[in-house]
């Protein structure tokens, strides 16, 4: 018979929603608790999924006997402070991305979680994906040789924020740099094998979100003055084994694209791949050919924002490791510190993503 876990949703919003399908679907682990600051909110999403232990204080779930788990839904800024309370309180913790918005705050919590002997991981949920899995795999086996330069990008042409939680820094620690370029920098190092970073050079600037009369306007939401985060960055990293990396985020763009796009490249001494077509190209020098092929895939049996869910719970039922360690995280966010770093001193920053 297998373990029921209690879970505890901090930040019953828009991305909750998705986590829940996750939970309903696990055979380890059973939703009992929300918190919310928002009452009405709370009670709504209580009645739509059958949960009766509501309460406005999330210290109220910390300190719940019954609650082994805690799935931290709230925005950026709120993150390392719950988490901490939470792993304090012994609850293992599936947080949202970004895990926090700074390596300081991500280094606390590895503390916390050290100290607690709990699980933590970030919900990077393109690594559940099918296709990245399929491609993770594939790397794995070694046929892109030495991954020496990746390229990526997640680029929005019309993707104006309206809410504070996401275009004021006190809530989000940053711009879309931190809010996809999170997605895009973790997938990338991951499918790279996580070499660690050493170096970055960047920019983060906001060049289309103040302007008047234009996005902003157009919206008819937040006006400009209050944004205090960026709409666009770019950056040029370099890792301590050689590889490098050009990186680029905005949510404002004169870029041919509907919706997001979302790409990127890895090159290697025996072969180049791209995300998310799942294409290999390799080069056999004895008959001087060269060829492309893409992988097969399956369709995914879930959502991959449910599937993180399910294979947290599983990882602590059967006391394997974290799916997303939260170092892997350190090492995203020392990068994505390093651009705003690079940016505010106009020159390329060491980093230490330790
Ligand atoms: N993985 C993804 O694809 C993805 C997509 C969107 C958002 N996110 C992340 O999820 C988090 C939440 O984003 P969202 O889009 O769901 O935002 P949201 O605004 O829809 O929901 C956040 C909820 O948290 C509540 N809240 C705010 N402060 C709180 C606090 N201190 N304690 C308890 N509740 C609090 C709000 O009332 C709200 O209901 C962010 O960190 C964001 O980066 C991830």
């Amino acid at each position: 018979m297998a373990t029921t876990l209690k879970v505890g949703v901090i930040g019953v919003g828009g991305i909750a929603r998705t986590h829940m399908p996750g939970w309903a679907a696990s055979e380890h682990a059973e939703v009992v608790a929300g918190s919310d600051i928002n009452p009405l909110a709370l009670e709504e999403w209580g009645r739509m999924h059958g949960v009766a232990k509501l309460s406005t204080d999330p210290a109220d779930l910390f300190r719940d006997p019954d609650i082994d788990i805690i799935d931290i839904c709230t925005p950026n800024m709120y993150h390392a402070p719950q988490a901490i309370a939470a792993l304090e309180a012994g609850k293992h913790v599936i947080c949202e991305k970004p895990l926090a918005p700074t390596p300081r705050d991500i280094r606390k919590m590895i503390e916390a979680r050290d100290q607690s002997g709990k699980k933590l991981m970030t919900a990077q949920h393109f690594r559940f994906k099918g296709n990245s899995q399929a491609m993770k795999r594939e790397i794995g086996r070694g046929v892109l040789g030495d991954i020496y330069h990746a390229r990526s990008w997640m680029l929005r042409r019309n993707g104006f924020h309206h809410t504070p939680s996401f275009v004021l820094k006190q809530h989000s620690g940053g711009g879309p740099t931190i809010d996809i370029g999170v997605h895009v920098l973790d997938l990338t190092l991951w499918l790279m094998g996580n070499p660690t970073p050493a170096a970055v050079s960047g920019v983060a600037i906001a060049p289309l979100a103040h302007l008047e009369g234009q996005f902003a306007a157009w919206h008819n939401q937040l006006a400009p003055k209050e944004w205090d985060v960026e709409d666009f960055a770019a950056a040029f990293v370099r890792f301590d084994n050689g590889a490098t990396l050009v990186l680029e985020v905005s949510w404002l763009l004169h870029h041919d694209v509907e919706g997001e796009d979302m790409q990127m490249w890895l090159y290697g001494t025996q072969g180049g791949c791209h995300w998310p077509k799942c294409e290999f190209l390799e080069t056999d020098y004895a008959t001087r050919q060269l060829s492309n092929r893409t992988l097969r895939l399956t369709k995914d049996r879930m959502e991959p924002h449910a599937l993180e869910c399910v294979e947290f719970a599983r990882a602590v039922a059967e006391g394997a490791p974290s799916p997303v360690p939260a170092e892997e995280s350190l090492q995203v966010l020392a990068i994505l510190d390093g651009i705003y770093r690079s940016q505010r001193e106009g020159r390329e920053v060491r980093i230490e993503a330790e």
